[in-house]
């Protein structure tokens, strides 16, 4: 990492840095960019507009640079090719005969290198855009920065997600090859992902390669045309590849968020300036030091995992643990004892883990030692008071700083969060912007709301991390992002600011509900729903989850209700079809099965008086006039009495 220039020392030197961030971003980002190692250096900081009309947004412009380089090589160049990049720790715990591993960048470059190779060898070009649908290992890893090496863009999608939803991410990206393992395992679960992909290609029109790589070593289905066992080419390719010089603004990657319509958006980074803001905010939120062992338990299938398990610590020279398993196998002291294990001083998790750990009680925690933590974050969700007291008290006992950090796949790296190691935390709040992010909370005309009064959640100007486009739609992009509060980025969260200025979220104003701190479209899932040949119409909302923090709830209406013999079956058959269309995320929670939902005259589906009833069937449901069917609701009221 290029030393430290930008070290924080006081508290005045943080808000001149802040200051000097919103009021001359092309200095302060101009100097911060120097973090990376470019081959042709930028002489261009910064040039965007959110106008609508000439909506652009550009970084570092006209440097030149390669990411896997700067996550890799250099660190070797600077004489640290034996330090650790990567802890792998497996599913199994066997203390005699450990199968997880260390991996040093010495190491690590040889294996992207052949990993890229393989990939050229297989026809893979400098802009192709390969789909990668894989389990937590390091081949991962590999195959995501092999991509970079060569100028490829990965499209991760995550392997929780159904045959369907792969099959429609690589439709979007017609892309021609797709790299997976033949399985995974995750607690007592193995997970045959080499059959989903199979069934995914079923549906995919276009030609493919997959790519295997081995975890599981179960047999598996194979298509001689079009399936290559990794190892059997990778063994004849060279360690050694070059980089391909990219330009600042080429696509580094896509990944696939949900949107309110339902279909799937490809969010698109492009190079320089998402490596500038994932390394700076990896550096500055968690107060990283050379030597520290950094742990992320995101999926690697999901923005915090691209961003905090691969290109921000990795670009930083740092040692990245990926936990292949779950935390609460074998036990619920799992995660604990990975920290002992490894002496994890920073962590960086999500409120449904706690919530889970921390349901179990106490002792799991309190029966490990933690004493290397220094720094316990977290991330998509709103963290709760009491949760957040928690993960301070029992947790890190009173002596870690707690970071609850808010941002989004759109935003590229951490945009709202205190910084570890001056003392900006409150329960329940996430504290402050980053450099460079300008928030302001509006209420629907777009007027500033005064503090402690909830409004959306607005971005004023572009930070480097900031997706460029959706992938093949600016439309979209403008649309979803940029029209609905003039000259402003929208986040689609809430939020308010308190007497002391502190940033609080409320969660998501539009129609995405946040369940175990996954992005679910309501839409998509009644999509998915509406598409069962028995099922007339639906509409999903959310509910307060002890685990999940919100759960979905769906309200079906069948064609035929009086055929059903035995509801329990119909509902179980309903969840099973959501699984087989979007994968387990996106199943509902609850179903009920009802005979009609509440509807305006003009027949639009009410869905606050759902969500209400949903969250408390003796809710206050307010003024119900401009309802067409107003027995619905007393049906429905019934319903959930029983
Ligand atoms: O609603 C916010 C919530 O997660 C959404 C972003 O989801 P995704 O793009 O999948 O990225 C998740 C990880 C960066 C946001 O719009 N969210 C994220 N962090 C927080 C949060 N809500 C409350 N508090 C947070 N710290």
């Amino acid at each position: 990492m290029k030393k430290q220039e930008n070290k924080i020392y006081t508290q005045e030197h943080y808000q001149e840095m802040y200051n000097l961030s919103i009021t001359d971003p092309n200095k302060f980002w101009g100097e911060a960019g120097k973090r990376l190692s470019w081959i042709k250096p930028y002489t261009k900081v910064k040039d965007t507009s959110f106008d609508l009309e000439d909506l652009h947004i550009k970084w570092f412009e006209d440097g030149t640079l390669n990411a896997c380089y700067n996550a890799v090589d250099r660190h070797i160049e600077d004489g640290h090719g034996d330090n650790i990049a990567i802890i792998w720790e497996s599913n199994f715990v066997n203390e005699e005969n450990d199968e997880s591993y260390k991996i040093t960048y010495n190491e690590l470059k040889k294996n992207v290198c052949r990993f890229a190779n393989t990939l050229k060898d297989l026809g893979v070009r400098r802009g192709d855009i390969v789909t990668i649908y894989m389990p937590m290992v390091p081949e991962t890893v590999y195959a995501m920065l092999a991509c970079a090496r060569i100028g490829a863009i990965h499209s991760v999608v995550f392997s929780g997600f159904s045959a369907e939803s792969l099959s429609k991410r690589i439709v979007d990206t017609n892309s021609k090859i797709i790299i997976t393992t033949d399985g995974s395992y995750r607690g007592d679960k193995v997970i045959d992902l080499k059959s989903i992909v199979d069934k995914a290609l079923e549906m995919t029109p276009v030609t493919n390669k997959v790519l295997v790589c081995g975890r599981t070593n179960k047999p598996m289905s194979w298509n001689g045309e079009r399936d290559i066992w990794y190892n059997s080419i990778a063994k004849y390719m060279s360690d050694e590849c070059e980089i391909e010089e990219m330009h600042a603004e080429d696509p580094l990657f896509i990944l696939y968020t949900s949107g309110s319509t339902g279909t799937p958006k490809g969010i698109m980074h492009t190079t320089g300036g998402y490596l500038v803001y994932a390394s700076m905010t990896h550096e500055y939120a968690f107060d990283y030091k050379e030597g520290d062992i950094f742990w992320c338990t995101a999926d690697i299938g999901w923005i915090t995992g691209h961003s905090y398990l691969v290109y921000g610590p990795l670009t930083n020279g740092a040692t990245t643990l990926i936990f292949e398993g779950v935390p609460n196998y074998p036990c619920c002291s799992r995660v604990w004892n990975i920290c002992d294990k490894y002496g994890v001083n920073i962590l960086y998790t999500a409120p449904t883990l706690l919530r889970i750990l921390k349901k179990e009680g106490d002792f799991f925690v309190t029966n490990t030692s933690r004493s290397s933590l220094r720094v316990l974050g977290s991330v998509g969700e709103p963290m709760q008071a009491d949760l957040w007291q928690w993960y301070n008290d029992v947790v890190g006992n009173n002596r870690c700083d707690i970071i609850d950090t808010w941002w989004q796949t759109e935003g590229g790296g951490i945009m709202i969060s205190p910084l570890a190691g001056f003392k900006q935390s409150k329960a329940g709040s996430v504290s402050f912007p980053f450099f460079g992010i300008n928030p302001y909370i509006v209420d629907n005309d777009g007027k500033p709301a005064p503090n402690g009064t909830e409004g959306n959640l607005v971005i004023k100007d572009s930070w480097p991390g900031q997706a460029r486009t959706v992938y093949k739609n600016l439309e979209r992009f403008k649309n979803g992002y940029f029209s609905t509060f003039k000259n402003f980025f929208f986040s689609g969260d809430g939020a308010y600011t308190d007497q002391d200025g502190y940033i609080h979220i409320t969660g998501r104003v539009d129609d995405i509900i946040n369940v175990s701190g996954h992005r679910v479209s309501t839409a998509g899932v009644e999509f998915a729903l509406n598409s069962n040949p028995n099922v007339a119409e639906s509409a999903v909302v959310g509910f307060p989850h002890e685990i999940k923090g919100t759960g979905l709830g769906a309200f079906v209406v069948m064609k035929s209700i009086d055929s059903i013999t035995d509801f329990k079956a119909t509902k179980n058959e309903l969840k099973s079809w959501v699984r087989k269309k979007n994968g387990p995320t996106e199943v509902p929670d609850v179903i009920y099965i009802v005979e009609d939902l509440p509807k305006t005259r003009s027949g639009k589906i009410i869905r606050r008086i759902l969500r209400k009833l949903a969250e408390d069937p003796k809710s206050e449901l307010g003024d119900l006039s401009t309802l067409s069917n107003q027995d619905s609701i007393h049906k429905i009221i019934d319903i959930l009495a029983q």
